[in-house]
């Protein structure tokens, strides 16, 4: 038996010419690059494509599918993702390019993947300042979904070594433009029924922000009667017919979620889509929430849906699946 060496990976100094272009061409092939940020480094993959972001969940090991901020390289692409308020309108204005993350309800028009945005109906836009950032944005001329480059629970990457401490098989490359000169992860803000909510404090702090819409911030924890975190918008994951979960086969009447092989005695007449034939875990998860639709637009008695294992993304799917047939 040979060992074969370990993958080398490519920590690549941001300034070298070559740099922008390969972390470009790695993210438009759907592959995943360390980008740094004026804030934390970015755990960077295609925000249109449902595989790529779920291949960013993977990597992070995420319990869950805790939606991802969308990185844009201008006002005007952040508008073809959102419809900004007034007051969302008017803090993009004055605080982007920079440390802030705007939550406002997403447009159907918008090529976001619905992973991203983890089935929410808003979604998360972000302009960032620091040029690599901006070039690679550019470069690749896709939104970017980027988490912070950290594995879920691990401490906030801010250097491209620790990147590749955490994360380093995941990735095609990381791009390295030394220590963040934030270290600290932007501000978010949204704004339901008219109040800009500060839902996670960071970067930009909050004095400039009350200056500039010239009202007290609320704090989103202050608002519990509002549906503001994924986790209490149960029946937003869920589909108009019943879910029959854990189901080896269908009965009269219902489609069927597969997932692996199928059930050998599958009526023809089966209305039936499979997460993942070969039981991948980064596929089922990018085809979740599209199949659920799919099936659920044929109007069938009820879904039922197959077995899935519950390991690495398998948690956060049967999390969803769970949500979806409780939230009617
Ligand atoms: O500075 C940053 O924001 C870094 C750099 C890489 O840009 N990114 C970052 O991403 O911190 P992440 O995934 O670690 O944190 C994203 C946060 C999560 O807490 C998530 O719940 C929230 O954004 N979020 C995303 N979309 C949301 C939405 N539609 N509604 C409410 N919260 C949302
Ligand atoms: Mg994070």
């Amino acid at each position: 038996m040979t060992i074969e060496p370990a993958p080398a990976l490519r920590v690549v100094p941001a300034a070298e010419a070559e740099t922008i272009r390969q972390a470009g061409a790695a993210l438009r092939q759907g592959l995943l690059v360390g980008v740094p940020t004026e804030t934390v480094y970015g755990l960077a993959g295609d925000a249109t494509s449902a595989q790529a972001v779920a291949r960013i969940y993977a990597a992070k090991g995420r319990p869950n599918f805790n939606p991802l901020i969308v990185h844009v390289g201008s006002l005007a692409e952040a508008d073809r993702h959102g419809s900004f308020s007034p007051a969302l309108l008017k803090l993009a204005e004055r605080f982007w390019p920079g440390p802030l993350t705007l939550v406002m309800p997403v447009k159907l028009e918008s090529p976001v993947a619905e992973l991203a945005r983890a089935g929410l109906p808003t979604i998360a836009l972000r302009l960032p300042s620091h040029p690599v950032m901006r070039a690679i944005i550019t470069e690749a001329g896709l939104p970017l979904a980027a988490p912070s480059a950290n594995r879920s629970g691990h401490v906030t990457a801010t250097q491209a070594a620790h990147v590749a401490e955490d994360l380093g098989e995941a990735l095609a490359l990381i791009v390295d433009a030394g220590p963040s000169a934030l270290g600290l992860e932007s501000t978010i803000l949204g704004e339901f029924d008219g109040v800009v909510t500060l839902l996670r404090a960071g970067a930009l702090v909050r004095e400039d922000i009350e200056d500039a819409v010239r009202q007290k911030l609320v704090v989103a924890d202050h608002r519990a009667d509002r549906p503001l975190s994924p986790g209490m918008l149960a029946s937003h994951y869920a589909p108009s017919a019943r879910l029959r979960l854990e189901a080896e086969e269908p009965e009269a009447g219902e489609a069927y979620l597969a997932f692996g092989r199928l059930p050998p005695n599958l009526p023809a007449s089966t209305f039936c889509l499979n997460l993942s034939p070969q039981g991948d875990m980064v596929e089922a998860a990018a085809n979740l929430f599209s199949h659920l639709r799919s099936l659920d637009a044929r109007g069938p008695q009820a879904i039922a849906v197959a077995p899935i294992p519950h390991h690495g993304l398998g948690e956060a799917i049967n999390d969803r699946l769970a949500r979806a047939a409780r939230g009617r």
